[in-house]
């Protein structure tokens, strides 16, 4: 992050006015891995909109972090259908392997641990999903989570 690319993102986008404020925190997400505090009068000014608007939505949603994430993030499924089918033994069993529960961080900071609601996989739950940049394509989906999956999974 520099403000100065922060600038070019937020002015690119900011003639649709205050409907451009999720289009921009997710472009800035995108491109920098987070969306810095620094960055949040600069799209207020932009839009005309206040900072409390804007730390409102980036608190709001969770695709959005004000730190960068750790290169792997494990989000575990805690919706109906993946409790249904032994979601809560599978976080324990994450937590006992990593030393990370949920909404936390492993020692050397390299994997996060945290809760999704449903990840249309409830067919086949319980149902995790790895991602990040050190994820070989960004993403994967994991499904039927096991023991022996959980080990190639983390
Ligand atoms: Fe877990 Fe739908 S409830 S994938």
């Amino acid at each position: 992050w520099t403000p100065e690319a922060g600038a070019l993102i937020i002015d690119d986008m900011a003639a649709a006015g205050r409907t451009a404020l999720l289009p921009i925190l997710h472009e800035i997400q995108a491109t920098f891995g987070h969306v810095p505090r620094a960055a949040l009068p600069m799209i207020a000014e932009a839009l005309n909109i206040s900072r409390a608007d804007v730390h409102g939505a980036v608190s709001f949603y969770h695709d959005f972090h004000e730190a960068p994430l750790p290169p792997r993030v494990l989000k575990l499924c805690r919706a109906e259908a993946c409790q249904a089918a032994g979601a809560g033994a599978v976080a324990d069993e994450v937590a006992r392997r990593t030393g990370a529960g949920l909404g936390e961080t492993t020692a050397d900071g390299q994997l996060a641990v945290a809760p999704v609601y449903c990840l249309g996989l409830c067919a086949t739950a319980p149902a995790a999903m790895l991602e990040g940049p050190a994820v070989a394509g960004g993403r994967r989906l994991a499904a039927k989570l096991s023991g022996a999956r959980l080990d190639r999974l983390i």
